[in-house]
């Protein structure tokens, strides 16, 4: 395994996913985390990202030495490389300006991280690479026992290695995509240079997690708030494969899902595979609550205590029927993006209930220890454990679906009529977007029911009806988003859909905002 250090670039992540690309296991920790931890994490070889620091500011973060007792391979990036070059005696160049961008750096010299790898021949160079550049500061003398293998003119040590001692520099980011050899270089350190073995697949996953599981968990039972989505879906799959009938899902119809997803939801998991699933029908108990709210964040709120109330009084149903077995655990999906950010807002405490879950808050006479099996896991790691354990595909890359479903999407009061309009409207919109692949080239995308009232005329009659809104975005990380082009043609079909299947409807408009200044959602 290969411990990263990070230094606070904004492509750390990056990393650490693909060092886990090139299969090996990766964690990533911050730079000032314990000696300990360090000295016992059994690293084979340690990365250092960038970060946004000088070396040459006052109490800037350093390299703890520890790291470089271990006596394994250090590849450090950017800001590493800069903090590895000026612990080791190297000169490192202070500079306000700010080299930023695509760049092609020039391979001189011989290493055993660079060997074989290049985009391009040169006449004057062995290789020639095409590189994402993004730093201030650069590295102008290499430490004693480094050679410089690569420069470009603005960039004398781009790249600087010790063979012996195998401490590798790269002053440009391997981690995004634009370096076209990124993934290859640090493969190749992961694997020729650290000698880690390709051991981080789908299956080896399954296989040590199923055993961590049953170890952790024993002959004890287990609950799951199953939502339908990605993370908790998966997290049921491999809780039955590990534990079988010791693991209870509670599936909780809010009234405020998607057309049939209850039914496919019972029908994957129950049906299909088994699982012991409790749907809890609780459309009407959700829909009296939020009677005559409009407020958005208070309508979220309403939302959040219903659904703790109904989980916890199933989690006390199924304590009490499990033979007097108690339920000791309660498993959750969270993942590794969910604990990095709570590491970085909660400075390192672990175990931080991920809010959306919406379980945050059960009551005190429910005490219940963690299972988080995909806590550290990435998302694309997620999906493929999901499709290597047999779930469906159209389950594991679905859009995600806010907590709180269509209540945020019904503007204003939450009614069941409004809501079956909308689940009518947004089923012939996913229907459309799929058929036409569109489905796939955006990031999320629903309709939203607005209680308007406009004029529309079917044939000789005049129909006074409901507005619905299209909403498609494309985005990557969701906090920034751009309203999808969908082209013109495919808009038409859904909205003559929508107005002649849908008789309460007369008027549908394509939301043409985008995050910012308007957010992904209505409310
Ligand atoms: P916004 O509307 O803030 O949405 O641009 C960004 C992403 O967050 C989702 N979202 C929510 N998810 N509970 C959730 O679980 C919520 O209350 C909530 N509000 C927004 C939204 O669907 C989008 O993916």
């Amino acid at each position: 395994r290969i411990l990263i250090l990070d230094f606070g670039s904004q492509y750390s992540q990056l990393i650490a996913r693909r060092v886990r690309d090139s299969g090996v296991f990766c964690e990533m920790l911050p730079y000032d985390i314990d000696t300990q931890r360090i000295t016992e994490f059994g690293a084979k070889g340690v990365i250092l990202s960038g970060g946004p620091e000088s070396v040459h500011a006052e109490n800037s973060p350093r390299i703890n030495d520890a790291v470089f007792e271990l006596n394994v391979p250090v590849l450090g990036i950017c800001y590493g490389m800069q903090a590895m070059a000026d612990r080791f005696g190297g000169q490192v160049h202070a500079s306000d300006i700010h080299e930023f961008g695509a760049a092609t750096i020039e391979v001189t010299g011989h290493s055993h991280l660079t060997e074989g790898i290049e985009d391009s021949k040169s006449e004057a160079s062995l290789a020639k690479l095409n590189v994402w550049m993004s730093h201030g500061d650069k590295v102008i003398e290499a430490p004693e026992g480094f050679d410089i293998i690569a420069s470009t003119p603005s960039c004398p040590i781009a790249i600087m290695a010790n063979d012996d001692k195998q401490y590798y520099g790269l002053q440009f980011h391997p981690e995004v995509t634009h370096t076209l050899q990124g993934q290859a270089l640090l493969s190749r350190f992961v694997h020729q240079i650290c000698e880690c073995a390709g051991e981080w697949t789908p299956d080896n996953i399954i296989d040590m997690r199923v055993a961590q599981l049953k170890e952790q968990i024993g002959d004890k039972q287990v609950l799951l708030g199953l939502s339908g989505g990605v993370d908790s879906s998966v997290v049921a799959a491999i809780l039955h494969k590990a534990i079988g009938d010791q693991l209870t899902c509670v599936f909780v119809d809010n009234g405020l899902l998607r057309l049939h997803e209850g039914d496919q939801v019972m029908q994957v998991f129950a049906e299909n595979m088994g699982v012991k699933v409790i749907r809890v029908d609780a459309e009407d108990l959700f829909l009296n609550a939020l009677a005559g709210e409009s407020d958005p964040e208070k309508k979220r709120k309403i939302i959040g205590k219903t659904f703790i109330d109904v989980f916890a009084n199933s989690a006390r149903e199924v304590s009490e029927q499990s033979d007097g077995k108690v339920v000791e655990f309660l498993a959750q999906g969270t993942i590794y993006p969910d604990v990095i950010e709570s590491a970085k807002s909660h400075q390192g405490k672990a175990h931080v209930i991920k809010s959306h879950h919406n379980v945050g808050g059960l009551p005190d006479d429910l005490a219940f220890e963690l299972v988080e099996p995909l806590r550290d896991l990435f998302k694309d790691e997620v999906r493929k454990l999901g499709i290597t354990l047999g779930l469906p595909e159209k389950m594991i890359y679905r859009h995600p679906f806010p907590g709180p479903g269509l209540g945020v999407r019904i503007l204003g009061e939450v009614k069941k009529e409004y809501a079956d309009i909308l689940r009518l409207a947004d089923a012939i919109f996913m229907q459309e977007l799929e058929r036409s692949g569109w489905y796939e080239k955006t990031a999320q995308a629903f309709a939203v029911f607005q209680p308007i009232k406009s004029v529309g005329v079917v044939g000789d009659g005049r129909r006074y009806a409901w507005v619905i809104a299209l909403r498609a975005v494309e985005t990557v990380d969701f906090m920034t988003a751009r309203f999808a082009h969908l082209p013109y043609e495919l808009i038409e079909t859904v909205s003559n859909r929508i107005m002649n299947e849908i008789a309460e409807v007369s008027r549908v408009t394509y939301d043409v905002s985008s995050k910012p200044p308007a957010t992904i959602e209505w409310e």
